[in-house]
């Protein structure tokens, strides 16, 4: 027999891990880390699906969600959806895979991009519940309704189908997921009210019918008829790139020289930009893409680095728009002072994206405290790891003192402010699977800070204005009270007690005159050049901030 060493007996311990089981351990990764957030992060998948769904049909979303308590922290979520349903084959993988998807390998705005959300809280409802996912879909309303039930098994991560058949429901198209899952509701904070109240800010075209465990049920209704603009699918853009993935595009591709991949499987690259990669790569362009070997592709790497290419076409991100956002952050929040702003898209790492902001100040917003940071990315809202995300990098790097608002360095800002910040790309760089933070990209941090710049400037001209108004305000009512002292005086001084009243009234007439009416907040910042010399001293200390 062969020698026996301490590495064969390790050997026998080393085998493959399945994804499954992978996450099965590591649930944190998928946002399932405690029983709040499984319920949050269950229904947000299953909403955020069935309104990318509807969205890439063209049909007005119509969500139904419901939360049952069974007892013993048992729920039971239903989603349902007015979507284009989900064929027959299909059902086991989408909801009893994990990594199975069709978004993935687009670069395409939409909610979800990994292929993971669904199938994972079908395997978390399953590992608390015992409980298969139960589907019911519906692809026309000539077809009969499927029902089926599945579970995951998680050695493989592959599907079993428990029961598949078919039944009468209401609805002429849609999907309906039902799942039964260990979880505490609440209300408040990180909530799937908050959650679902938010989507319904971001998202003004969603009607969503939320029935939660105890209370009556809650109308979400659109404020918007208009579906949004269908975002166009991009190719990679050069820039974007890495080594790994640059590999795998030239394995997998139907072109038959180098050029010719350049040319047709990334955007921004024609005959003569790849000719230039091809030169400052030193590879000949008819070099078949089998040919290039892993020495070649970091050649090919470099050869992309030093060569100008144009921007990712930018059309394929489809902002919300200023009108639309306030709109909506209007109808949730009480205040004295809106302001928002939809930036031009930017690039990070090829990627097209781009960032909007609104804010408002003052009125019913609670005085204490740090200001409220709304956090969203593809209209989808994110609800924890603020501290980890880039957004909040943006707001604390931003100088808030010059707009009036308090600040210690390095932190949140504090007042009553809420500020809504929304990225839109093709690709969120999330910071883990749970998709609840933006990773520290330099170009989208800018982004956030020149927003937050263009709306701290019109934040600041308003409150010096409100506070030069509150001043003279105090000023008034400050010799207001002494008119009635000095009319006595006066005539009291002069013996005509019959004048009281006609010097009383001209003593009023005369402040009124001497200081001006009292200027209105009603505030327009175009309109207001009186408080240019402050917004110059504004922007001079942005700029030191930049550098
Ligand atoms: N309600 C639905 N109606 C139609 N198709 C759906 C629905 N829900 C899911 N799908 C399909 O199932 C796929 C898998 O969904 P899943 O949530 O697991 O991943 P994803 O949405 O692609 O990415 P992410 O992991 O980021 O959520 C989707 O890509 C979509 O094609
Ligand atoms: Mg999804």
């Amino acid at each position: 027999m062969d020698k026996q060493y301490k590495a064969h007996e390790l050997a026998k311990g080393q085998r493959d891990i399945s994804i499954a089981e992978f996450f099965e351990r590591n649930r944190h990764l998928l946002g399932f880390d405690n029983k709040r957030k499984a319920l949050l992060t269950t229904i947000k998948e299953a909403v955020d699906n069935s309104i990318d769904a509807c969205e890439e049909s063209e049909i007005l979303p119509e969500i139904i969600v419901e939360i049952i308590d069974m007892g013993n922290d048992k729920y039971r979520v239903v989603v349902e959806d007015n979507g284009p349903g989900i064929v027959k084959e299909q059902i086991p993988k989408i909801f009893a895979k994990l990594l199975y998807g069709s978004k993935f390998h687009k670069l395409k705005m939409q909610r979800g991009q990994q292929g993971i959300g669904i199938s994972a809280a079908v395997m978390y409802a399953q590992l608390t519940t015992g409980k298969p996912a139960r589907i019911t879909s519906k692809i026309h309303k000539d077809e009969p309704a499927l029902y089926m039930e599945v579970k995951i098994n998680t050695d493989t991560n592959n599907p079993e189908v428990l029961s598949s058949e078919n039944k009468e429901w209401y609805k002429e198209q849609g999907t309906r997921i039902e799942i039964d899952l260990e979880a505490t509701y609440f209300k408040g904070k990180q909530s799937v009210d908050e959650y679902l109240k938010q989507t319904a800010i971001i998202n003004p075209h969603v009607t969503i019918i939320y029935q939660p465990p105890k209370g009556d049920q809650i109308m979400l209704v659109r404020v918007s008829e208009e579906k949004p603009v269908l975002p166009n699918e991009i190719k990679p853009h050069p820039y974007g790139v890495e080594l790994g993935m640059l590999m795998k595009m030239l394995e997998k591709t139907q072109t038959k020289t180098v050029k010719q991949f350049l040319r047709e499987d990334f955007s921004k690259v024609g005959n003569k930009t790849a000719e230039d990669i091809l030169e400052n790569a030193g590879i000949l362009s008819k070099t078949k893409p089998k040919q290039i070997n892993r020495d070649m592709a970091e050649r090919l790497i470099k050869g992309i680095r030093e060569t100008k290419i144009m921007m990712p076409p930018t059309d394929c991100i489809v902002p919300i728009g200023a009108d639309l956002l306030e709109k909506g952050l209007k109808k949730e929040v009480n205040a004295e002072f809106y302001a928002t702003v939809s930036r031009s898209p930017n690039v990070y790492r090829g990627n097209p994206f781009l960032v909007e902001a609104s804010l408002a100040f003052g009125g019913m917003i609670e005085k204490e405290g740090s200001v409220e940071l709304m956090r969203f990315a593809n209209r989808v809202p994110l609800l924890y790891q603020q501290g980890g995300c880039g957004f909040t990098e943006g707001v604390v790097k931003t100088g808030w003192k010059s707009y009036g608002i308090q600040q210690s360095n390095g932190s949140m800002p504090q007042g009553p402010v809420v500020l809504v910040l929304h990225i839109a790309s093709v690709w969120v760089p999330f910071t883990s699977e749970a998709k609840e933070a933006i990773a520290h990209y330099p170009e989208i941090i800018k982004e956030v800070k020149l927003a937050i710049q263009e709306l701290g400037r019109d934040l600041g001209k308003y409150i010096n204005k409100k506070k030069k108004v509150g001043a003279e305000l105090k000023k008034r009512s400050y010799i207001e009270t002494y008119i009635p002292h000095i009319t006595e005086a006066l005539t009291e001084l002069i013996d005509k007690p019959e004048e009281k009243d006609s010097l009383s009234k001209n003593l009023s007439v005369l402040l009124e005159k001497q200081r001006g009416e009292v200027e209105s907040l009603d505030f327009d910042p175009t309109k207001n050049t009186e408080y240019d010399e402050e917004l110059k001293k504004i922007s001079m200390e942005e700029e030191y901030d930049e550098e």
